[in-house]
């Protein structure tokens, strides 16, 4: 069976995934929607904005859309996966991505710090207070020790977790968010969490809401500094496998942490058909959920997917027609090693329009996948923070990183900044 696709997004996560999915022999047309000029390779950029559910109908209609892959969590928080599936011109299409009510595991911190307390799932203790309990927050936070994790519950482009160091502070930012809507509605109920301590990674698993896929792991940086230093952002780069998660880690994750995930879906009845991001705590007392998103991760996605060793679409296909089977996907014995090259400013304010050369050039085993680009008259230029990683994939992971360095050496725009030490916290370079 030959598919029309349409993925949606623009970011590296879906050009990897777009370059993923071209692979596939079941790929007719992939159509990607906005996407960037590096997508072209893989597919057909179209002006489709998801927010516009006629223009979106009339597409998929015209084009005869099979299936549509959604990227990013904002359209799933937003019910768009309950559109198609209540639409009638376009109920016949598989989605992947959860509805809305499920898509709220990452959506709403308070949804999903309930969902692990009801299934006994392993994360941080919190407590939740909406906006006519500012009082009763600010006394809780005095009778609690520093470091204080205070989380806006909706979504809040990644900026909503706070982690302050003394009272006054945590005070203050309560104040902020439930008194004066420092996150607008997203930040209506805060959440409290006990500080866990630890080294992060992350596993994703592709699910049909009753079985699940186990996808390889992760590790991505947060920080924009060296040595973890410095401002948050959407992530700098990410490594595949994760050398300290050893096979009884794994074992630690399936068992605790993604077969109740599972289960607790099922048993809740939340349709759930698509990714779910694990982000875990490797913590003295076992390994710990941060948090959950309803999507893949950026720039995990950009290791992860190519080191996926099978085709994704009849996989897509089973989640959709809730038919998938629960065994690990194939994957590679290679790493890889991926490195954001970002515009100078980022993640605060940094220009954009600044041309990109050395696109043209190559290296063997390493992919460019471009993020915060657009073309104007036939030239590459920044549209955004994260500009494009560079992947490479070796046997050994020194080579795949060294690879992705020696690939940005070719690429050059005014004002690039990329971390130098991406893998070298987990011994690798
Ligand atoms: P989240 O959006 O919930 O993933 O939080 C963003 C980041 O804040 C995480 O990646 C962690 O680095 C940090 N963080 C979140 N919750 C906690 C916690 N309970 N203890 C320590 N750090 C946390
Ligand atoms: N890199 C973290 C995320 O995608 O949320």
């Amino acid at each position: 069976m030959m598919m029309n696709v349409l993925l949606l997004g623009s970011g590296g996560r879906e050009s990897a995934l777009a370059w993923k999915m071209a692979q596939s022999p079941m790929m007719d047309q992939l159509f990607i929607a906005p996407g960037n000029p590096g997508m072209k390779a893989y597919g057909t950029c179209v002006a489709v904005d998801w927010k516009n559910r006629d223009a979106l109908t009339h597409f998929c209609t015209a084009e005869n859309i099979d299936m549509v892959v959604i990227g990013p969590e904002d359209p799933l928080v937003a019910g768009l996966a309950d559109f198609f599936a209540t639409s009638p011109e376009l109920s016949h299409i598989h989605v992947i991505g959860p509805k809305a009510e499920a898509a709220q595991l990452e959506g709403s911190k308070d949804f999903s710090k309930e969902f692990m307390r009801r299934h006994g799932i392993p994360t941080a203790g919190h407590r939740t207070f909406t906006s006519d309990q500012l009082e009763e927050a600010k006394q809780y936070l005095a009778t609690i020790d520093a470091p204080y994790v205070l989380k806006a519950d909706g979504l809040a482009a990644g900026k909503g977790v706070l982690i302050l160091d003394n009272l006054a502070d945590a005070l203050r930012e309560m104040d902020a968010m439930l008194g004066q809507a420092k996150f607008g509605a997203a930040s209506s109920r805060v959440v409290v969490e006990e500080f866990l301590e630890g080294i992060e990674f992350s596993v994703f698993v592709l699910t049909d809401g009753k079985d699940f896929m186990l996808m390889p792991e992760a590790k991505d940086y947060k920080r924009i500094g060296e040595a973890d230093q410095g401002l948050n952002t959407g992530g700098m780069g990410a490594v595949s496998p994760v050398p300290f998660v050893q096979d009884h880690v794994k074992k630690e994750v399936l068992t605790q942490i993604i077969q109740p995930t599972i289960q607790g879906l099922a048993h809740e009845k939340l349709d759930y058909v698509g990714f779910i991001f694990f982000g875990l705590i490797h913590t003295a007392k076992g390994v710990k959920v941060i948090e959950y998103n309803c999507r893949l991760g950026d720039p995990e996605t950009e290791v992860v997917i190519p080191r996926v060793e099978e085709d994704l679409l009849p996989l897509f296909v089973d989640a959709a027609s809730k038919s998938l089977l629960t065994r690990p996907m194939a994957q590679s014995q290679h790493s890889a090693c991926t490195v954001m090259q970002v515009s100078g400013g980022y993640p605060e304010a940094y220009e954009k329009g600044k041309p990109i050369h050395g696109l043209d050039e190559a290296i063997d085993g390493v992919m460019v996948f471009q993020a915060g680009t657009k073309e104007v008259k036939g030239e590459i230029i920044t549209d955004g923070g994260r500009v494009l990683c560079a992947t490479g994939m070796a046997l050994d992971p020194a080579e795949a990183l060294e690879k992705a360095y020696a690939r940005l050496d070719q690429i050059s725009f005014d004002g690039a900044y990329r971390r130098n030490d991406i893998g070298v916290d987990l011994g690798l370079r």
